[in-house]
């Protein structure tokens, strides 16, 4: 079956018997026993909640994993995650992170007792590995320099010392990227951003393979109580039916506006996958299906990435990424502004940097924004 079909059909629904055509919201904190020491399958819904079973079936089937647990938020995942691990254990991750994921590294694992390292490029990767490096944390395309990481062969890598590949897939979504193709062990989503796509409600997921990683994800998750609501995952099911239409548009507006940025004399660079230039364009032609709707780009200077920030109409200056609304984020500011300046400036994220997450509007109607935006920057 094609993705699309999968993403506006779902998983089997299970637990229906009306013939329902949307996904019920089975809103109920707790289910009833037929009988002592019996169940319906569902206890309590920090535990298990059908509505939730639906989407954690229907983006295990999409990321062709067999198993997946559904957080409150991207982040309430990737702390989820790190409770796989124990004081003592290593984790390398790729350095340019979205900074929330960065932010739980150095002030939550840490305390921890979990070391995390950051390795720049692939080489980089091996030569860090200690014998108690537990797993490889990558994201890729990366937030918010757009690097793509060679995912084959970094888990050439971690299969050889036996550690963990976790990805997070959150900029791509299975309908471009599908890492367990490339040896992905975990595979991660802040659900806010493509999987919802409207901008209006949290969630995370966590995608395994393994039937032994399901289980000690499901007790962590039911341990801690990150669990997503069945509401805001009803939302989350809704958002997937229109995922395969949205990213081809929003990667289409994406060329667009990058041909636009690139003639621009007040543009510096622009940070695409797509883009020939682009370090990564080779791996990213061959791991992925698409280069997504995610760009960013260097300003002249820190004056001209406010004035655009402050006169955008269309473009909403917010944080967050994968909506039908396109949004243009200060990653200095924002997203990465808790990492310590010198390791920003390191990984290319200054005062010049802005992050564009294109939506659903008229190509048209974002490029007349952008330009009245740049107004008389030249
Ligand atoms: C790549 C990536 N992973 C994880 C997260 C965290 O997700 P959430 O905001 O849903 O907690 C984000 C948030 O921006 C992100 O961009």
């Amino acid at each position: 079956m094609d993705i699309s079909t999968l993403c506006v059909h779902g998983c089997e629904k299970k637990f229906d018997t009306t013939g329902a055509v949307a996904v019920p919201i089975f809103a109920s904190a707790t289910f009833a026993h037929p009988g002592v020491g019996q169940s319906t399958g569902f206890d309590y819904s920090r535990s298990l909640n059908p509505t939730n079973v639906h989407l954690e079936d229907t983006i295990a089937a999409l990321e062709e994993g067999s198993h997946a647990v559904a957080f409150s938020s991207g982040m309430a995942a990737v702390g989820a995650l790190m409770e796989l691990f124990a004081p003592g254990d290593h984790i390398i991750a790729s350095d340019d992170l979205y900074g929330g994921t960065v932010r739980l590294f150095s002030h939550i694992s840490q305390k921890n007792g979990v070391q995390v390292s950051y390795a720049a490029a692939l080489g980089d990767i091996e030569k860090k590995i200690t014998p108690s490096t537990k797993a490889v944390f990558l994201e890729t395309p990366s937030n918010p320099m757009m690097r793509v990481k060679d995912i084959s062969a970094v888990a050439a890598i971690t299969r050889k010392y036996n550690a963990l590949l976790i990805v997070d897939n959150t900029f791509l979504t299975p309908y471009f990227q599908k890492p367990f193709f490339l040896g992905a062990d975990i595979v991660l989503h802040s659900g806010t951003k493509y999987l919802g796509g409207h901008n209006d409600t949290l969630a995370g997921l966590l995608v395994v393979k393994s039937d032994e990683l399901a289980e000690k994800l499901r007790f962590i998750a039911k341990t801690t109580g990150g669990c997503l609501s069945p509401f805001d995952s009803f939302l989350i099911i809704r958002g997937i039916k229109t995922l395969a239409i949205r990213m081809e548009r929003q990667q289409e507006t994406a060329l667009k506006i990058v041909r636009w940025l690139l003639e621009h004399s007040a543009v510096k660079k622009v940070y695409y996958p797509g883009l020939q230039e682009h370090p990564d364009y080779n791996v990213s032609r061959r791991q992925t299906s698409g280069f997504g709707g995610m760009i960013s780009f260097s300003v002249r200077d820190g004056q001209t990435a406010v004035h655009i920030l402050e006169s955008v109409k269309i473009i909403k200056y917010a944080e967050s990424l994968g909506g039908v609304e396109s949004l243009i984020t200060y990653p200095v500011l924002q997203t990465h502004a808790d990492i310590p300046e010198s390791e920003r400036k390191a990984r290319g994220i200054d005062e010049c940097l802005l992050r564009l997450s294109v939506g659903l509007e008229a190509s048209d109607d974002l490029i007349a924004d952008l330009k009245q935006a740049f107004g008389n920057v030249i």
